[in-house]
């Protein structure tokens, strides 16, 4: 084997341990830095996290590349006491966001599809006074609690809003925003999202 070759081989089989080694050490790190995750959990890097000492996290979760938590306790001169909850066996697929600076509860058995925006604040009110403020600079406002009860299935490209109780057992479909509270057993779907099944 040509000695060129051979050194091509070695480079890129050492870049490959190295980048990989990275990747163990940054999902290892995010591990460690939720104030609480249960037993037998698997995260795919990379993973966003802001402020996760305030994320706990249930035993057997699950998340592929690109979750993204954020949670503010400081934001321009204000204070928040934010909480986010993950109960048991929770999978989350790719780029799954979740904002939060007050509280954002997922119950137990939630399956998640991808591209999943959960927020329970706004990033500045929407009047005339605050539509004078560069977006950046808005502040932060509380707009309710979101709370999914246990085994809710939410479709891909969903966005679910401030201040939404999704019941338990209920399926959201695909790309829909969810405005207002989804009864139990039910299915919703649309922009806003509405009740399209309910058992
Ligand atoms: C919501 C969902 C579960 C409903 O399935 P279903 O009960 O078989 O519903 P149907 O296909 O019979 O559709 C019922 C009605 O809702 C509408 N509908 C279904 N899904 C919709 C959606 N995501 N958005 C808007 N309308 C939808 C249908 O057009 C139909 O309307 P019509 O009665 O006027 O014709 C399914 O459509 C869906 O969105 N699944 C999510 C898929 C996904 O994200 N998978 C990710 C893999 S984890």
């Amino acid at each position: 084997m040509p000695v060129r070759k051979m050194y091509n081989g070695f480079f890129y089989k050492f870049i490959n341990y190295v980048v990989k080694k990275y990747q163990w050490l940054s999902v290892a790190n995010a591990q460690r830095s939720f104030k609480q995750l249960g037993p037998n959990c698997y995260l795919e890097y990379p993973v966003h996290l802001i402020n996760s000492k305030y994320v706990s996290i249930g035993s057997n979760f699950s998340a592929k590349y690109n979750l993204r938590i954020e949670t503010f306790d400081q934001f321009e001169g204000d204070s928040y006491t934010p909480e986010i909850c993950i109960g048991d066996n929770v999978i989350m697929n790719t780029d799954v966001h979740i904002g939060c600076i007050q509280k954002v509860h997922i119950g137990n058995n939630v399956l998640m599809a991808s591209r999943i925006y959960i927020s329970d604040h706004s990033h500045g009110d929407v009047d005339r006074h605050t539509l004078e403020i560069i977006p950046a600079k808005r502040p932060l406002t509380i707009k309710g609690d979101v709370v999914i009860e246990d085994n809710v299935w939410i479709g891909e490209g969903v966005a679910i809003l401030p201040g939404v109780r999704v019941g338990r057992n209920a399926v959201i479909g695909a790309n829909a925003v969810v405005t207002k509270d989804v009864p139990a057993f039910s299915v919703v779907a649309g922009v806003p999202a509405k009740v399209i099944r309910q058992f």
